[in-house]
């Protein structure tokens, strides 16, 4: 549980930011915090509750910093149930939540990101799927999530399970996806819309061409990683496919992000992923891991992230205090996966 545990309160944040000195929010806070009782390493189940009020009262009401520009961020692994829908749509809830502006690009044709946030995605309903293939503007497909202000979706239907192959033949067929983001952005700026903070695609479990236009849309990748015996089978396969990503089609692309999932504190075998990951990856592995929780995978089948299902439960805090560390750390030295460290710029230059 160790890496679960908040800092110290009062003198830094989850992610090692000083807390504004003065700030009689913080201080307030920090006082309630500091009165709880400390639980000792024997008493695991106490620990585990602890950690949750202390969670709540950090995060309750909490808004997160702004990006100075919007964020785009792909959630990526090959292998499939490892977490990466859920990460998408309960990062997205956690970040809206608290003040600010989320697109989600469901780019996975089975469109369970769709399904999470409430979205309507039957057949026929205008999609990612027309913005790809037939070059629709995004605007005319984007919702809004019924249950969080700030939130906003692209969803796939069925139909996208045929854009793989209909691209083969398209032209510009790796940078559709980008164009549309692009011009998306922009709209919305022409429109009078508030900017949006943070774009999260969600990718289906493969490499093909619906992943590279994800990949070539993005500045940061975000790679959740179950932590089960074979987490990191694949991962070389990933990071290769990155690399060439960054060599042909988008030199800024970086994995910035790493977030273990699934993640039970009583397992070595979980403890061993972890630690293997964190060998790995120091700077990109988020402190927060995800637990196993039944309300997390109980909230899709109510329309819901668990954020608004659930939003005091273990896995809702959990997702909360992730975005807030996602939403708090600058992406500063960021390292390409050949290990070679390049100066991070925030993303999305240009948009
Ligand atoms: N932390 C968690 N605790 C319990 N169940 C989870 C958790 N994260 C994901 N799940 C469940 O595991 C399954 C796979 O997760 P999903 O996010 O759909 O993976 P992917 O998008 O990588 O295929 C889903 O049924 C989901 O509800
Ligand atoms: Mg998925």
């Amino acid at each position: 549980m160790d890496d679960q545990q908040d800092p110290a309160p009062g003198t830094e944040s989850a992610t090692g930011a000083p807390s504004p000195a003065g700030d009689p929010e913080e201080a307030r806070r920090a006082a309630i915090v500091d009165s709880l009782p400390r639980a000792s390493d024997d008493t695991p189940l106490l620990a585990e509750l602890q950690l949750d009020a202390r969670r709540r009262i950090e995060l309750r009401g909490r808004k997160f910093p702004r990006p100075p520009r919007t964020r785009v961020i792909t959630v990526a692994n090959q292998k499939g149930g490892v977490g990466k829908t859920t990460t998408t749509v309960n990062l997205a809830a956690a970040l809206a939540q608290a003040g600010l502006q989320v697109l989600v690009l469901d780019n996975d044709p089975q469109g369970n990101a769709s399904t999470a946030l409430g979205i309507e995605h039957r057949a026929g309903t205008p999609s990612i799927y027309e913005v790809l293939v037939d070059g629709a503007p995004m605007h005319e497909a984007v919702q809004q999530s019924p249950d969080v202000p700030g939130l906003w979706c692209l969803p796939a239907t069925i139909d996208l399970s045929g854009a793989e192959i209909e691209l083969v033949s398209m032209v510009a067929r790796e940078t559709r996806l980008r164009t549309a983001l692009d011009n998306y952005l922009t709209w919305r700026t022409d429109n009078g819309h508030e900017r949006i903070d943070y774009v999260f695609v969600d990718c289906p479990p493969s490499l093909g061409l619906l992943t590279v236009n994800a990949f070539v849309v993005a500045r940061e990748v975000l790679i959740p990683i179950q932590c089960e015996y074979y987490a990191l089978e694949g991962l070389s396969q990933l990071l290769k496919t990155i690399d060439l990503i960054q060599a042909h089609l988008n030199p800024r692309l970086a994995v910035s992000t790493i977030l273990l999932t699934m993640y039970d504190a009583r397992t070595n075998l979980a403890q061993q992923v972890a630690e293997e990951v964190r060998t790995h990856f120091p700077e990109q592995t988020l402190r927060t891991t995800v637990p196993r929780s039944v309300r997390i995978s109980e909230a899709p089948s109510y329309g819901q992230t668990v954020i608004t299902y659930d939003g005091s439960s273990s896995g809702a805090l959990a997702y909360l205090e992730a975005a807030r560390e996602l939403a708090e750390r600058a992406v500063q030295a960021t390292t390409r996966t050949d290990g070679v460290p390049v100066p991070a710029t925030p993303a999305q230059e240009d948009q």
